[in-house]
C-alpha cells in the first residue's frame, strides 16, 4: 500500500499537496516525494521517512506551482532510500510517474527496456511505468495516447499517475486493483489514493472503475476504457467529515484493517506463484533438502506459525516445531542443521524474534523471514524474506497482517510439499486454485460482520470467554482469546476442543460466551461433543463452521487447512464489537504497543 496525490488547477498546490500526503500517511509512510511542474520543466523532491522530512526539503526549496504528482511509499520492492521512493522518471527526466500496487512482469518489463538503452536508477517495480512511457512516446508525440498503450503493457495492480514535461497541466492516470479517486473542484482537479487526501478542497469524487485512464487537465476529466472507448463516471458527493475520513470512515483503524483483509491477502497472494524459487527464493533442490522447520514468533505471529505447523505437517509430511521466540531463544537446542528456521513477525523488529533467529542463524542455520516492513531488522538478518503485503497496519490489534501471513505460511506449505514429492501435482494445482480464491471468500466472510455484531450484543456483558478448536482451527482459538483480551481486557481463553475436559471445563458457568470451530471434515463430530459437554454445563455457544448448522456463523466451505484463514475473520470481528459495546480505546488497547523492541 501506497499513497498517491495530484492537483491540476489555478491555485499554488505545494500545501495541497502536503496535506494530502499527510492524510494518506496511514498507506506508507517510510519515504515521500513529489513532482512538480515548473516552468523549466518537472522537479523532484524526495526524503527518506515521513512527510514532515519532504515538507522541509520542499519549504527550503520555496516551490512553487499549479500541477503535480506525490507519493508516500510503504516499500515492496526495494528498501526505503530516496532512489527507491517515487516519483520515478524516464532516462530524460521529462516523464514522472507515482505509482501504488504491483508490477507483476516488471522483471521482464525491465529486461526488455534496459536492452533498448534505458538505464534504471531504482530497485523498484514502479519505474518501469516511467520507462515504458517514454519508449510510447518515441511513437507518438500524443502523452495521453502514449501513457495508455503503455499501461496496456503492464501486468498486476496498479494506480497510476503521470506527468510530461510536453504537456503541461495533464496529468494521466490508470487504475487497476488499486484505489484511486479523483475530487473535482472549480477549474481544478485533485487526485488521490483515497478521499481524506482532498476533503479539505472538495467533497465531489469520482472513484475510477479497474481498466479505467484518465486525462486530467485543469478544465477536464476524460475517462476512457483500455479499449479507448470513452466512459462515464458519476460525480458523488461524500459526507464524511474529514477527521473521521482517514479511516475511510470507519470508527477504528482496527475495523478498517479487518474490513482491508480482501486487499491485502490479495495483493500478498498476487507475490506468491505456484513456484518455490520465484515465491520464496528457495531453489527446488533446496527445498527437498530440508527435513524439518523452526517456526518461531511472538503473540498474533505466533499463533500464525502454530497454524503452519497442522498445514505443514499434512501437506508435507515435516516434522515442524513452533514455539514463543521469547522461551526459544533460551532453550538449549541440538539444532538439526537441514532444518529450515522460519520467523514472522509484522513489523520485522520484535526483539524476541530478532533473537531467536540470531540464535539459530549462529548454529549455521538457514532461516525464512515473513515480515510486512520492508528492510525491517529481521529481514535484514534473513537468507531469505518473503513480504506480506498489507500496508502499515495502524492497530495495535494485529488482523489483516495475520491473515496474510497465514496466506504465506499456507503457501509455502504446499510448494515444499510439491518440491518434497508429498503432494501430486493435480492436487497441488487444485489446492492452489482453491488458494488463489482465499480474497474472494474473506470477502464473502465479511458480509456476515452484522450477524457477528448482533452476536456480540448477546454476549458483550460477560466477564469471561472461551474458545474452542481442533487441529489447524486450535491456534485459531488462541489468536480469538488473545484478540478479545488484547482490546477488551476482558478474560478470555483459547483451548483444543479435546482438552477441556481434562481440567477447564470446571470453569464453564451457565451463560458463559463458548466459541467453538468446527469445519466440516474430520473432526467435525468430535467437536460438535466437545461443543455439547459445554453447552450441557449452560454455555452460551456460538460455533463457527463451514456447513450449514442450525444458529451457527458459517464462512465459505474449504477444505479444512484453509478454514483457519476464513474462521479468524469472525473472532476478529466478535472481540472488536465487544470492545466497542464496552466502550474500549480500540485502536490503543492500555499497555500495549505495535512493536515490542525490547526483550
Ligand atoms: C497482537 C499483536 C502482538 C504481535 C506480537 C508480534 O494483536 O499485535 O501479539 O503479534 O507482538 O509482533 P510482530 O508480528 O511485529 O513480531
Amino acid at each position: 500500500m501506497c499513497g498517491i496525490v495530484g492537483y491540476t488547477g489555478g491555485k499554488d498546490c505545494v500545501d495541497i499537496i502536503i496535506d494530502g500526503l499527510k492524510k494518506l500517511e496511514y498507506r506508507g509512510y517510510d519515504s515521500a516525494g513529489i513532482a512538480f511542474e515548473e516552468d523549466k520543466g518537472i522537479d523532484i523532491l524526495k526524503a527518506v521517512g515521513r512527510v514532515d522530512n519532504l515538507e522541509k526539503l520542499v519549504r527550503a526549496g520555496k516551490v512553487k506551482s499549479h500541477c503535480a504528482i506525490a507519493h508516500t511509499r510503504w516499500a515492496t520492492h526495494g528498501k526505503p532510500s530516496v532512489l527507491n521512493s517515487h516519483p520515478h522518471c524516464d532516462c530524460k527526466g521529462e516523464v514522472a510517474i507515482v505509482h501504488n500496487g504491483i508490477i507483476e512482469n516488471y522483471d521482464e518489463l525491465k529486461k526488455e527496456l534496459s536492452s533498448k538503452g534505458h538505464k534504471f536508477a531504482s530497485e523498484t517495480d514502479s519505474e518501469a511505468a516511467a520507462h515504458l512511457i517514454e519508449e510510447e512516446l518515441k511513437k507518438q508525440k500524443d502523452f495521453f495516447k502514449a501513457f495508455a498503450s503503455a499501461v496496456k503493457k503492464l501486468k498486476g495492480a496498479y494506480a497510476l499517475a503521470a506527468t510530461y514535461k510536453n504537456a503541461p497541466g495533464v496529468i494521466c492516470v490508470a487504475k487497476k486493483q488499486s484505489p484511486l479517486v479523483i475530487g473535482q473542484g472549480k477549474g481544478e482537479y485533485y487526485l488521490a489514493s483515497d478521499v481524506p487526501a482532498f476533503l479539505n478542497h472538495t467533497n465531489k469524487a469520482i472513484f475510477l472503475e479497474d481498466g479505467d485512464l484518465a486525462k486530467i487537465t485543469c478544465g477536464a476529466c476524460e475517462i476512457y476504457n483500455l479499449a479507448g472507448v470513452k466512459q462515464s463516471r458519476k460525480v458523488n458527493v461524500i459526507k464524511w467529515n474529514p477527521a473521521t475520513a482517514q479511516k475511510g470512515g470507519y470508527k477504528h483503524f482496527m475495523i478498517k484493517e479487518i474490513f482491508d483483509q480482501p486487499q491485502a491477502t490479495k495483493d500478498t497472494i498476487s507475490t506468491l506463484p505456484p513456484d518455490i524459487k520465484k515465491a520464496f527464493g528457495i531453489t527446488p533442490a533446496a527445498a527437498r533438502k530440508i527435513k524439518g522447520l523452526y517456526i518461531v514468533a511472538c503473540g498474533t505471529a505466533y499463533h500464525a506459525g502454530l497454524c503452519a505447523k497442522y498445514v505443514i505437517e499434512h501437506f508435507a509430511k515435516l516434522p515442524v516445531e513452533v514455539e514463543t521466540a521469547s522461551e526459544f531463544k533460551y532453550r538449549s537446542i541440538n539444532f538439526q542443521k537441514d532444518w529450515l528456521f522460519i520467523a514472522v513477525s509484522q513489523s520485522g523488529e520484535t526483539a524476541d524474534t530478532l533473537a531467536a533467529l540470531n540464535n539459530a542463524k549462529q548454529a549455521g542455520l538457514k532461516a525464512l523471514s515473513i515480515c510486512n516492513v520492508v528492510g525491517s531488522t529481521i529481514t535484514r538478518a534473513s537468507d531469505y524474506t518473503v513480504y506480506t503485503h498489507c500496508g502499515p497496519e495502524i492497530s495495535v490489534a494485529s488482523t489483516k497482517a495475520f491473515t496474510s501471513q497465514l496466506a504465506v505460511l499456507y503457501s509455502f506449505a504446499l510448494n515444499i510439499a510439491k518440491e518434497q514429492g508429498s503432494l501430486a501435482k493435480t492436487a497441488f494445482d487444485k489446492l492452489y486454485k482453491e488458494f488463489k480464491n482465499l480474497p474472494s471468500l474473506i470477502e464473502q466472510t465479511l458480509k456476515d460482520a452484522q450477524q457477528i455484531k448482533k452476536l456480540a450484543k448477546a454476549v458483550y456483558k460477560s466477564n469471561s470467554y472461551i474458545f474452542l478448536g481442533r487441529n489447524a482451527a486450535f491456534p485459531i482459538a488462541l489468536e480469538g482469546a488473545l484478540k478479545l483480551k488484547e482490546i477488551s481486557y476482558l478474560h478470555a481463553e483459547g483451548f483444543a476442543g479435546g482438552e477441556i475436559k481434562h481440567g477447564p471445563i470446571a470453569i464453564i458457568d451457565k451463560g458463559m460466551p463458548v466459541v467453538a470451530l468446527a469445519p466440516k471434515g474430520e473432526l467435525y463430530e468430535k467437536m460438535l461433543s466437545s461443543c455439547q459437554e459445554v453447552g450441557a454445563r449452560g454455555a452460551k455457544l456460538i460455533t463457527v463452521t463451514n456447513t450449514p448448522l442450525k444458529g451457527a456463523v458459517e464462512v465459505p466451505y474449504t477444505n479444512e487447512y484453509l478454514f483457519p484463514i476464513l474462521a479468524v475473520v469472525p473472532l476478529q470481528l466478535l472481540a472488536y464489537y465487544v470492545s466497542d459495546l464496552r466502550g474500549r480505546e480500540i485502536d490503543r488497547p492500555r499497555n500495549l504497543a505495535k512493536s515490542v523492541t525490547v526483550e
